[in-house]
């Protein structure tokens, strides 16, 4: 079950030549598909031989295949990791009930809700990286922007999957408008605000890879543990490819504060943008401000709908099985809330504080990040110098329970006068975005790096990294 059979139209392991009714469908909404990937997909390079990876097998060892193929020709299909033996619900009130491998009918539209909000966040990326092959920094970092903007179509494939094969004649209109939502526009925007932010440069789309895919991993973590087995089953194939998306985010501008750090030990007065680097306060405010953007998309803090979703047996924790009781009745979680202007700790239900719980893991995770950064600053001998900070999950929110207050990076609550006194220091200013935007000029020639970024430190599938990743002629 586990290999992908490519004799198909639709390269898929859900043998769907035994549902032609389905099969149909999704027939009929490839042409689609491909019509958006033209319009919307990567700017440029249509044409050209990238060399991508491609799913072969669900399983855990040896699962890609490496080689040269034209966007447009990549095979997207329907990956599923392998059906559990009698797998039961993990948690909430269903909890060691077996698993559903049909919609319930009563968490039909939530289920739909959830799964729409997903995939809803595929397409969007891509738009959002459409034209960054313009500016690429190099070849090899060329081939990971398409490597990502193709395994973001492959994930609205497995979402669009669920759609057409469970939800009837609503799903294949949820499908349809999936492709007619645009990241950004104003009149049909994407659901989740980071999916309609601009991203028109490789800091950007580095600080994007590393939260905004990370949320996506978080997301898909709970979306994991689903009692909706084909969901669960789609999520835990997906986190395969998404690690990749997060290993590009972060050795990228891992590289960014290499070079900085360089540039820095380089120019007489440390002034890294004399010598056209990225200087690290600037690369500090597009931290703060992609990690704040990436803490909304996981919900406010206490939330009925994320109590719901756990109570159904939708959407569990992260790493359920880690947990002893898998009910979360009769427990509370401590959260500091603003009351007259103050910060106080109070008790929330634990069932309505699931998001909080997961933005917690996710917050661990980024600092796991980050700290890893810092250590290519102490390498470069400027420990003392520098240092990137995540700044406080209070910080910059537009969505919970924070996003009527002003706080510092610390989270201290401050007035709307001192925010607008200090906000320029901490979030990216344009000039900031003007200055980022001037380094941003293409490098396709084997081997070679943008100034403005250090090189890999090995290439992609053991090849070396002068390797014409990108035969851009
Ligand atoms: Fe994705
Ligand atoms: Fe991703």
């Amino acid at each position: 079950m586990a290999s992908i059979d490519y004799s198909q139209r639709i390269p898929n392991n859900v043998d769907l030549s035994s549902n032609r009714r389905l099969q149909r469908a999704l027939e009929k909404w490839q042409p689609r598909f491909l019509d958006w990937w033209q319009e919307m997909g990567p700017e440029g390079f249509q044409a050209k031989d990238v060399y991508l990876r491609t799913a072969i097998n669900t399983d855990k060892g040896g699962w890609a295949h490496f080689d040269y193929v034209r966007m447009p020709d990549y095979r997207w299909g329907i990956f599923l990791n392998d059906r559990e033996q009698d797998r039961t619900v993990g948690f909430g009130d269903h909890a060691g009930e077996p698993v559903w491998q049909e919609v319930p009918g009563e968490y039909r539209n939530m289920l739909r809700r959830v799964i729409v909000t997903q995939a809803d966040t595929e397409p969007a990326s891509v738009e959002q990286q459409r034209y960054l092959g313009a500016t690429a920094p190099s070849l090899y970092d060329l081939r990971n922007l398409f490597q990502v903007n193709v395994e973001e179509g492959r994930h609205l494939w497995a979402m669009v999957y669920l759609l057409h094969g469970y939800f009837g004649r609503d799903g294949r209109n949820e499908a349809d408008e999936l492709l007619d939502r645009r990241a950004g526009n104003e009149d049909k925007p994407r659901i989740l605000d980071a999916f309609n932010q601009r991203c028109p440069d490789w800091l950007t789309f580095f600080c994007f890879t590393t939260f905004t895919d990370r949320d996506g991993k978080y997301q898909l973590g709970a979306l994991a543990e689903s009692g909706f087995d084909p969901l669960a089953r789609t999520c835990r194939f997906m986190l395969t490819e998404e690690a990749h998306h997060l290993f590009v985010g972060e050795t990228g501008i891992g590289r960014i504060i290499q070079r900085s750090c360089d540039l820095y030990k380089e120019d007489p007065n440390g002034d890294v943008r004399a010598q056209g680097g990225i200087d690290m306060a600037t690369i500090q405010r597009f931290v703060n401000y992609w990690y704040s953007y990436s803490l909304d998309l996981f919900g406010s803090e206490v939330s009925s709908n994320a109590a719901d979703f756990f109570a159904s047996g939708l959407k569990g924790r992260w790493k359920e099985e880690s947990y002893d009781d898998h009910s979360a009745l009769n427990q509370v979680h401590r959260l500091a809330v603003m009351r007259e202007g103050r910060l106080v700790d109070e008790e929330v239900p634990l069932r309505n504080a699931m998001n909080e719980l997961l933005r917690g893991e996710y917050r661990k995770d980024c600092e796991k990040v980050v700290s890893r950064w810092n250590r290519v600053i102490r390498k470069a001998g400027l420990a003392d110098t520098f240092e990137i900070k995540l700044p406080s999950t209070r910080f910059h929110r537009r969505q919970g329970v924070y996003a009527d207050a002003h706080f510092d990076l610390d989270g201290n609550p401050i007035s709307e006068a001192e925010w607008n006194e200090q906000a320029p220091g901490w979030l990216p200013s344009e000039a900031d975005r003007d200055y980022v935007a001037s380094l941003m000029s293409p490098v396709y020639e084997p081997g070679k790096m943008a100034n403005w970024i250090a090189a890999p430190r090995r290439g992609i599938n053991g090849m070396p990294s002068d390797y014409v990743y990108v035969r851009t002629h």
